[in-house]
């Protein structure tokens, strides 16, 4: 059982679970959110987290020719602010319910696959977002070398992702996060089981620093973050090299 499967094990009412096991129940997770996710977002961040996409694309800065990847893409929330004149923007998810409650609003190509193992061509893209999905792969390392594979040299990643809250913050956030989300998942979802698995892998994951530690590990280059409301929520950006 390697370390993450270990971390996860508080993550689904303290069953032991390996590799495939975490893959199928986060799979059910979204499955089950699929319908209410978006409404949920905007109970649960009181509609801030539209604010952090929208900085995530401007951050993005997509151009006219270029190939864009929305991964982990879900709905497309994302995705539909990227759109514009002459890009060609693919949703990645391997959700088919999210994919499917996204296309009652959009019309963007969708493909089912984990970012663990993209059926995307080497070197095909040039920025790739990745908005709540890091750490919801398996084995994330391995996901952030396949999105380094797709990437063209120069190509850049934007990485999305609830971090570590400034300390005056830190007691406010986690009696919100362990009390209130899931009994909103509750009511509004009718899910409390799948926020409570989301909040603990928003606990579990890497900090700032921690994470900027894991891209160069990985082999990005010119790393960066931008803490969002605080440290609530940061963007980690991090390009291919280019030779
Ligand atoms: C919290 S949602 C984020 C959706 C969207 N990016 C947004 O910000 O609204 C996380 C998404 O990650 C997807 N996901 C789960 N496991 C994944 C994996 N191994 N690789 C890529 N995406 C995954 C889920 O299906 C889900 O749609």
């Amino acid at each position: 059982m390697n370390q993450n499967d270990k971390d996860l094990n508080h993550s689904f009412g303290k069953q032991q679970v390996g590799s495939e096991q975490r893959e199928h129940l986060i799979r059910k997770v979204f499955t089950g959110v699929a319908p209410r996710y978006d409404l949920m977002n905007d109970a649960m961040s009181f509609g801030i987290h539209r604010l952090w996409k929208r900085t995530l694309v401007k951050m993005a800065a997509p151009q006219a020719g270029q190939t864009l990847l929305d991964l982990a893409g879900g709905t497309g929330d994302v995705a539909i602010k990227m759109a514009g004149e002459n890009r060609q923007l693919i949703i990645a998810d391997p959700s088919i319910a999210m994919m499917q409650e996204g296309r009652k609003r959009h019309q963007i190509v969708s493909i089912a696959t984990t970012g663990e193992s993209l059926a995307l061509a080497d070197n095909s893209i040039d920025i790739v977002t990745l908005a709540f999905g890091a750490r919801n792969m398996t084995i994330m390392q391995d996901g952030l070398a396949e999105i380094l594979r797709v990437l063209k040299p120069g190509g850049k990643l934007l990485c999305l992702e609830f971090s570590s809250p400034h300390f005056w913050l830190e007691p406010f956030y986690d009696l919100y996060s362990r009390y209130v989300i899931p009994r909103l998942g509750a009511w509004i979802s009718g899910q409390p089981e799948a926020y409570a698995y989301l909040i603990e892998s928003i606990r579990q994951f890497p900090n700032q620093v921690n994470m900027k530690k894991i891209l160069e590990e990985t082999g990005y280059q010119c790393v960066s973050y931008r803490n969002l409301s605080f440290g609530i929520a940061c963007i980690h950006i991090g390009q291919k090299p280019r030779g």
